[in-house]
Parts: C-alpha cells; structure tokens; sequence
C-alpha cells in the first residue's frame, strides 16, 4: 500500500464511520483488509482503494464494515449492569409508574449480546416490569453484526464469556455447539441499521442509552457532535451508560456523571433548571431537554 493509498482510505474511513485511524496503522488497514481485496478476487489494497475511487459504492461499504471492531460479549464489565438492576431500572420503574413504559436504545450493538443482556435483565426483573411496554432498540453501522445479532445464535466460546450459567441453561436452546437464545427474549430487541454520525432524532427519546465502547475510535470532535445529539434523545431523568475506557469529562458538559455509578452519565440540565428540576412537570423537562 502506498502512503497515498493509506491517506486515501483514512480520509474515507474518517468521513464514513468517524474512524480515526493514527498514521501508523497501516498494519491494520491491510490485516483487514487484504483478505477483502482478494475475496474480490484484486490482487492487493492499491487495486481495492483505485476500484473504490471508481465509484465501487458497494465494495466501500465492505470496506468500512471490515475496518471496524466488533468485540463484545455478555454483561460487558459488570459494573453498568449491575448498576442497572440495582439503581437506575427501580428508579425508572418509579419515576414512570403511570406511563409503565421503558425505551433503550443500543448504539453500537454489535452482534447482539449488549442488547440481550439487557433483555434478559428486563426479564429476571420479574413482577416490578410485569404489564409494562420494554422496547430495546439495537442499532448499529455495520449490516452482517445486526444478521448476527438478530439471530441471536452464538458459539460455546461466546456463551462462556460473561453470561452467568443459569441464564444459559433459562434463555438458550443448544443445536450441536451453537446456543440459539429463546424466541421471547429474541423478541424484546428490534433491529435497525444506523450510523452514528448521521441523524438519528428519528428514533424518538429515551429512557436509558447505552453507547458503549464505540466513541473511542472517533476523534475529540465527532464525540462532541454525538454527546450533543444524545443529550437531546434522552429523558431528562434519563442515564447514559458509557464504555469503561470512555467518559464525558473533559469533552462536554452536556452530561454529568452519575454519582457513585461508574460508566454511567445524566443529562446536565441547565443550572436554573436543576435547582427546580423536582418540582418541574414532566412536559417542562421535556422542554427543557428538546431547548438543549
Ligand atoms: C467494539 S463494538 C462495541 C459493542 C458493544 N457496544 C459493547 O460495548 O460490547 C463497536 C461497534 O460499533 C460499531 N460502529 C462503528 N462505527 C459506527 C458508527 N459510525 N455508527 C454506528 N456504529 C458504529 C461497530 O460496527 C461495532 O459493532
């Protein structure tokens, strides 16, 4: 690969799906993609990037779902999902006794075991969440991990990491070495295609995003820009749960941490709201947060 074709295919990757690969990553542009050249029978990267440039629209974006990272697995870091069973879902299940309706959504959900790990904490929550409306949004950019995702099978070695055995032998039904998760859990998630850096107010608020291990690969500017279209999707009583490398300190003020609740972030509603926050109407703070 030429330095021409690696600033080629950084400037692209950057403005597709907000990557931002240092100078010396070449050594994992062509670990990706070199088997994707020769899948598409090309003898190398300078052959990819000089189709790319011809308006190969489709072979682009293989190359963009190649370059990005998909490592998840089951109740990733223990700590925001804990926090969720324990603090934030009791809350919410309070603070929305007369609407008796949870949304969360899933930003970068990858082959699915965030979002189902959610679900099936929705699920051993038992008579607090009975008769109520759960709506579990997995969205993510790259189209084969949401065909994974939505499948819900996973291997022997992807059950092993961090899903306790006894949700195994409850919400799974082994075929051979696979492990398919049980229909009703399957049915708590919907599946949607989304980039991050386009527009996603369409989806509607939240209570609860997760949006996790994903802002790391972008650069300082693009987070600011998504913090700020996230702020504007979650509830003002709403939680943002972050990966364990990330945070909002230092980048923008549109969310707090949560006290006490690592990896988990409020909106930070403007002071003269916070002082009255409690004896606000729901629809002011809803005003309040659509104004941000
Ligand atoms: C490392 S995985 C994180 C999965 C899960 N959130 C977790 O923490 O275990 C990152 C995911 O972000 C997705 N992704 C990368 N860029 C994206 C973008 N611009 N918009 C939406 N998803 C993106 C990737 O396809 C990948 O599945």
């Amino acid at each position: 690969m030429t330095p021409s074709d690696y600033e080629y295919l950084r400037k692209l990757l950057k403005e597709r799906s907000g990557l931002d690969l240092s100078a010396d990553k070449q050594y994992l542009v062509e670990s990706r993609l070199v088997p994707l050249a020769r899948k598409s029978g090309l003898p190398g990267i300078p052959e990819l990037a000089q189709k790319m440039k011809g308006g190969a629209d489709a072979l682009t974006a293989e190359v963009v779902e190649a370059m990005t990272t998909n490592e998840t697995f089951f109740f990733r870091d223990k700590i925001p999902f804990d926090h969720l069973k324990e603090t934030v879902i009791p809350a919410l299940v309070q603070a929305r006794a007369a609407r008796r309706s949870l949304r969360i959504w899933c930003a970068a959900s990858s082959t699915g075991q965030e979002p189902y790990s959610i679900a099936m904490l929705l699920k051993e929550a038992g008579p607090m969440l009975s008769g109520w409306r759960t709506e579990i949004v997995a969205t993510d950019l790259s189209q084969a991990v949401l065909e994974k995702s939505k499948a819900g099978i996973f291997s022997q070695f992807e059950v092993q990491r961090g899903l306790p055995i006894q949700l195994l032998v409850k919400h799974f039904t082994q075929n051979g070495e696979l492990w398919q998760l049980n229909a009703d859990i399957r049915g708590m998630v919907q599946h949607r295609q989304l980039n991050l850096l386009q527009d996603f107010s369409h989806l509607g608020v939240f209570d609860i995003i997760f949006c996790r291990n994903v802002l790391i690969y972008f650069d300082q500017e693009t987070k600011v820009g998504i913090f700020n279209r996230l702020s504007k999707m979650l509830e003002p009583d709403g939680v943002l749960a972050l990966g364990a490398a990330e945070s909002v300190v230092g980048i923008t003020s549109v969310f707090k941490p949560y006290p006490e609740r690592r990896g988990l972030y409020r909106p930070n509603l403007a002071p003269v709201t916070r002082v009255g926050a409690s004896t606000l109407m729901p629809q002011t703070l809803r005003a309040v947060a659509s104004a941000r």
